[in-house]
């Protein structure tokens, strides 16, 4: 089999055969999993973008995005870059009112988001669906900050009627709202507007109120499909507060990492100056992957809005084909629409494994990434079609 690790001179000094054999067998584990990958989502079709020389620098984007720091070898430019893109895409009208940076992952943009919200209301209550990802309520565990959970409906988006309830119950505390672009489990989409039309005449305006949507797959989806709702895009034309997305999902970076942005006004409120960094204390995380900005970076201005738009159709049109060849077992398919995710009765064992699906109370999800060819699906709906046969029902 044919390997990406040269045994030249150079890693000879390092690494003696017996090391380098235990290397060549993880890539070889690593290419296997990825030919039949289904259930996470991400995007496995993100090519060799950066350099493989830049792997040898520490490259680290200490502080603040918009300040740098002391340590030269950083990439705060192509941040600033990378981020201005997603500004862009998310309706951000004057970037300079915005903040925003590549961070660890879509959980600590959560995080993070949630953390901006109780600074500016320090006494809010968190209100997040029964479908949001357990990254929100963590969120609140690690901040103290009381939680209320709302009612999701069936097909997953938060239910508006049970928030006007739970609204009610705060006694007039400010609230903090975590909604979602693209649900973990059944990638569905909050009603977005909707739900500011609720805070509105419960009397929760701006002032009173935060929100943050969690887009870490569908805030790179939705904004690419002529075809999606207003309502449901995560976009600042509306009034939110902030926006967080996965670098390793609908982006396609070969490292977890993710991106978060903001009202400047929020991280403005929160902003200490350090002096060891010659920089703003802006962000969770002191020191940042600089490797993983190079990776978003390239994939904004390699693969570009069109190649991401293309994406978005090509996935999600391709998501309800496999839940509409699915249907064919007599079982019920769930496939939102502009979702990439199709959920069904969790398979056996043996195709849970094979497939890498995810599961929850008696139910799996495939999920159509750019990487997903047509053969990989057909067989999957071969499997799952002969599974559902034997299996009882
Ligand atoms: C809706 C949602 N939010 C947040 C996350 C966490 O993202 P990450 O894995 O980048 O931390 C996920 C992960 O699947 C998700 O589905």
């Amino acid at each position: 089999m044919t390997h990406a690790f040269p045994r030249g001179p150079s890693l000879h000094r390092s690494l003696n055969d017996e090391l380098l054999d235990r290397l060549l067998e993880t890539e070889g584990r690593m290419r296997a999993a990825h030919q039949t990958h289904l259930g996470y989502p991400y995007n496995l079709s993100f090519g060799p973008g950066v350099p493989a020389t830049l792997q040898h620098f520490l490259i680290n984007n200490l502080g603040d995005p918009y300040v740098g720091s002391h340590y030269a070898s950083e990439v705060c430019g192509l941040e600033r870059e990378a981020v201005s893109w997603l500004m862009r895409l998310w309706g951000c009208q004057t970037t300079g009112d915005y903040w925003g940076t590549i961070g660890a992952s879509g959980t600590e943009g959560n995080i993070w988001g949630i953390y901006l919200g109780r600074e500016a209301l320090p006494d809010a209550v968190l209100i997040h669906s029964a479908d949001a990802h357990y990254s929100i309520p963590k969120a609140a565990r690690i901040q103290r900050i009381e939680t209320v959970e709302v009612a999701s409906k069936p097909q997953g988006e938060i239910d508006l009627a049970a928030l006007e309830v739970a609204l009610a119950g705060l006694a007039g505390r400010p609230v903090i709202l975590a909604l979602t672009c693209g649900t973990t489990m059944k990638g569905a989409h909050d009603d977005i507007a909707g739900a500011l039309g609720v805070l509105d005449a419960a009397g929760y305006g701006p002032d009173r109120r935060y929100v943050h949507v969690d887009g870490a797959l569908n805030a790179m989806v939705i904004p690419f499909l002529n075809g999606a709702p207003n309502a449901i895009r995560p976009t600042f034309e509306m009034d939110i507060d902030s926006i967080s997305t996965s670098g390793h999902k609908m982006i396609g970076t070969p490292m977890p990492c993710g991106a978060l942005v903001a009202r400047r006004v929020h991280v403005d409120r929160i902003a200490r100056a350090v002096a060891y960094l010659k920089s703003n204390d802006t962000t969770l995380m002191g020191s940042r992957n600089g490797h993983a900005v190079l990776s978003i970076w390239a994939r904004f201005f390699g693969h570009g809005y069109g190649g991401f738009a293309h994406d978005a159709l090509s996935c999600s049109l391709r998501a309800q084909s496999l839940a509409e060849q699915l249907r064919a077992s007599g079982r019920p398919v769930l496939c939102n629409p502009h979702a990439l995710t199709v959920v069904f009765d969790e398979p056996g064992a043996e195709m849970v494994s094979r497939y890498q699906l995810a599961c929850n109370k008696g139910l799996a999800h495939a999920i159509v990434m750019p990487n997903v060819t047509d053969d990989l699906l057909d067989r999957f709906v071969t499997d799952y079609l002969n599974w559902s046969r034997w299996a009882k029902v």
